[in-house]
């Protein structure tokens, strides 16, 4: 997909509202992981923030929290539910694909429904490569993802196998947990996703 019309789809959605994504909180799958995966004062990158509120989140608890974003209006919302909530996030207008983001290396990467978003081996395999790029050694990326396994009726979020997960990762991460789960959604039938846990592989270790 040409960047800017990625950047118009996802704009259209936040102005009509199409956002089932956007559920005024932070996932209960990152609140769950989290303290076993940072420390107190931990660098943070989040990547494809939305409106913030996984972010805001972790800027909650003590982490020092980067958010970034392509969608100007979901950074303005992020941004001013930040302020509502008295916490500091440094929000960015940035395209992790194509811009560094100031600030690396990050201790963890963060995304809920980026990675999986990008449809091509080659994207996903970039976007991979693009985020062990912001990390430190043994940096952690947490991703929450769609979930092939799941036969829904309608739309839903899109949806990755094991393999596309491991294919995409693995050259650049030790995966360290690729686990089923459901995303915290305030639809009836929360959507199956992957939570991925991997850890950056040191040049030795490289593939
Ligand atoms: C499905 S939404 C999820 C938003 C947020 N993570 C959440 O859970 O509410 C995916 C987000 O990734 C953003 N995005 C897509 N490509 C991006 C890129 N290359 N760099 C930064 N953000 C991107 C989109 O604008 C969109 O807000």
């Amino acid at each position: 997909m040409v960047r800017h019309e990625e950047i118009q789809l996802f704009e259209s959605r936040y102005i009509s509202g199409n956002t089932p994504w956007d559920t005024g909180r932070a996932d209960k799958n990152l609140k769950a992981l989290i303290k076993e995966l940072a420390g107190p004062g931990a660098k943070i990158l989040e990547i494809g923030c939305g409106t913030g509120d996984n972010a805001i989140f972790m800027a909650g608890i003590g982490m020092k929290v980067t958010a970034t974003e392509i969608v100007p209006i979901a950074i303005e919302k992020a941004e001013t539910k930040a302020a509502q909530n008295s916490v500091s996030v440094n929000f960015l207008l940035k395209d992790i694909m194509e811009e560094d983001i100031p600030g690396k290396p990050f201790d963890m990467a963060f995304d809920r429904g980026c990675f999986h978003h990008f449809g091509s081996f080659k994207d996903r395999k970039k976007f991979a490569r693009r985020v062990k790029h912001h990390l430190g050694p043994a940096g952690i990326w947490l991703s929450l993802m769609g979930n092939a396994d799941e036969i829904r009726p309608g739309k839903g979020p899109p949806r990755l196998t094991a393999l596309q997960v491991v294919e995409a990762v693995e050259p650049f991460f030790e995966i360290l947990m690729l686990k089923s789960s459901r995303f915290d959604s305030n639809q009836d039938i929360p959507p199956r996703c992957w939570i991925l846990i991997a850890r950056t592989r040191s040049a030795s270790g490289a593939r």
